[in-house]
C-alpha cells in the first residue's frame, strides 16, 4: 500500500484522508490480511456456547487456518491447529462439531486426548516412545471473554489482555457470559471488511439512509472513548420516548440488572479489531462477527443475546430487537455495496474524515499502522510512534 497514502490516514483527525484503493480492491492487501490481521491478531470466533458441553469439539477457520476447539471436562477450553500429528489430515471439517472423549483422526484414526496428547496409533506398529509425535497435537492460543471464544492462530505471545485494553470494564455490566441467544442472521455483503467496520464506526451517514434509527436517537448525541487495546467506539443517546432501539423505541425484553442508571438511556457501539461489533443496549446485546470472502465480499453474522429472564418469560418475541436492527443492517449494506463500488472507480480519491468520524479514524489508524508495522499495533502506542513523524 502507498506509503505516502498512508501517512495521509495516520494524519490527525481534521486532516486525516481515509484509504487508498488499493487497500480495498487488491488480492495481495487482502492476503496479507488475511494473515497478518486474523491469523496475526485475536480473532472472535463465536460464541462458548459453540463448544460448551463437555467433550464438544468445533473446527473453525481464522484467515486460513483451522483451529479445533475442545472443551474438557473441567471445563478447560483449549486450542489445536486442526491437523493430525500422522499425515496431516484435519481432524474435524471446518465447520463442522462433535463430541466425544478422545479426538480421533478420520483418515488412519489415531487418537488424542482432550489434552492433545496422543492415545493411540492403531494398527501402525512400531513407533518408538521417544518419537516426538507423541507430544500430539500442536496447541493454538484461545481465550474465553464474557461468553465469546478468541483465537490467536500466529500464537505471537502477545496477551489477549493488552487486545482488549479498557474496553472490559465498559463490556463487564452487560454480563454477556449469561446471556442467550435469541436470533442470529447471516449476511453476504459485496463489500471489503474494513468498510462494514468504518461504516459501523459513524452516524454521520445516519440522517441520509437510517429514518427509522433516528426516531429513537439522536444522531448528533454521545462521545467517543479514548481506547486503551484494539477497539474503537462511543455511545450514543437514546431519545426521551425510546426505552432501546426498535421500531417503536418499546422494549420486548427486561433490563440488563447491572446497567446503571446513565447507561440505560444510552446505546453503546464498539469495534474490536479485526472482527467483533459489539452493541451494548439497556435491554441487550448484538454482535456482528465479520469474516472477509474476497477483498469484495464480507460474511456476516449478527447475533442477539438477551438475558435469561427474558427468553424464558411466556411469549417472549426478539423480534422487536431484530426487525430493528434487520432493517438498519441492511440500509448499511446497501450503502457499504455502493462504496465499494465508488472506490473500485478509476475517480476514487481518499476523501477526508469528518470530526464526528473520530471512532473510523481510530479503526483507520490500527489498520495503517498494521500496514507500516506489520501486524496490528494498539492506538495507545500509535500515539507513541507517531511522534517519530515517519510511517517507516
Ligand atoms: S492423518 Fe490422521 S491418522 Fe493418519
Ligand atoms: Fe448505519
Amino acid at each position: 500500500v502507498d506509503q505516502a497514502a498512508l501517512a495521509r490516514v495516520l494524519a490527525p483527525i481534521g486532516q486525516a484522508r481515509a484509504l487508498p484503493q488499493e487497500a480495498y480492491l487488491s488480492e495481495d492487501v487482502f492476503a496479507w490480511e488475511r494473515r497478518r490481521f486474523f491469523e496475526g491478531s485475536w480473532v472472535c470466533v463465536g460464541r462458548s456456547t459453540a463448544a460448551g458441553r463437555p467433550g464438544e469439539q468445533t473446527a473453525v477457520r481464522v484467515g486460513d487456518e483451522g483451529v479445533l476447539l475442545v472443551r474438557d471436562y473441567d471445563g478447560t477450553l483449549r486450542g489445536f491447529f486442526n491437523v493430525c500429528r500422522h499425515r496431516g489430515h484435519e481432524l474435524l471439517e471446518c465447520g463442522g462439531t462433535r463430541s466425544g472423549r478422545a479426538i480421533r483422526c478420520p483418515y488412519h484414526a489415531w487418537v488424542y486426548g482432550l489434552d492433545g496428547r496422543l492415545r493411540a496409533a492403531p494398527r501402525f506398529g512400531h513407533l518408538p516412545s521417544s518419537d516426538p509425535v507423541h507430544e500430539g497435537l500442536t496447541p493454538a492460543p484461545v481465550a474465553e471473554w464474557h461468553g465469546w471464544i478468541f483465537v490467536n492462530a500466529s500464537d505471537d505471545g502477545r496477551p489477549f489482555a493488552e487486545h482488549i485494553g479498557s474496553l472490559d470494564e465498559l463490556v463487564a455490566p452487560y454480563e454477556p457470559t449469561r446471556l442467550i441467544t435469541g436470533a442470529t442472521h447471516g449476511y453476504e455483503v459485496d463489500a471489503n471488511w474494513k468498510l462494514v467496520v468504518e461504516n459501523y464506526h459513524e452516524c454521520y451517514h445516519c440522517p441520509s439512509i437510517h429514518p427509522e434509527l433516528c426516531r429513537v436517537t439522536p444522531t448528533e448525541s454521545g462521545e467517543n472513548f479514548e481506547p486503551a487495546g484494539m477497539w474503537a467506539g462511543g455511545s450514543m443517546d437514546l431519545e426521551a420516548h425510546a426505552e432501546t432501539m426498535s421500531l417503536d423505541g418499546r422494549s420486548g425484553g427486561v433490563p440488563l440488572p447491572h446497567v446503571g442508571a446513565a447507561a440505560r438511556r444510552q446505546v453503546f457501539y464498539f469495534g474490536l479489531f479485526p472482527n467483533l461489533l459489539l452493541s451494548l443496549h439497556p435491554d441487550y446485546v448484538m454482535t456482528h462477527r465479520v469474516e472477509p470472502v474476497s477483498p469484495s465480499r464480507s460474511r456476516i453474522e449478527c447475533e442477539w443475546l438477551f438475558p435469561p429472564e427474558a427468553v424464558h418469560r411466556r411469549g417472549f418475541d426478539p423480534g422487536y430487537a431484530v426487525e430493528f436492527w434487520d432493517l438498519t443492517n441492511r440500509q448499511d449494506w446497501r450503502a457499504c455495496e455502493s462504496v465499494q463500488r465508488g472506490v473500485s472507480s478509476r475517480g476514487y480519491r481518499p476523501g477526508p474524515l469528518a470530526l464526528k468520524e473520530v471512532a473510523v479514524h481510530q479503526f483507520l489508524t490500527m489498520v495503517a499502522w498494521g500496514y507500516v508495522r506489520g501486524g496490528p499495533v494498539p492506538p495507545r502506542s500509535e500515539a507513541e510512534t507517531s511522534e517519530e513523524g515517519s510511517t517507516g
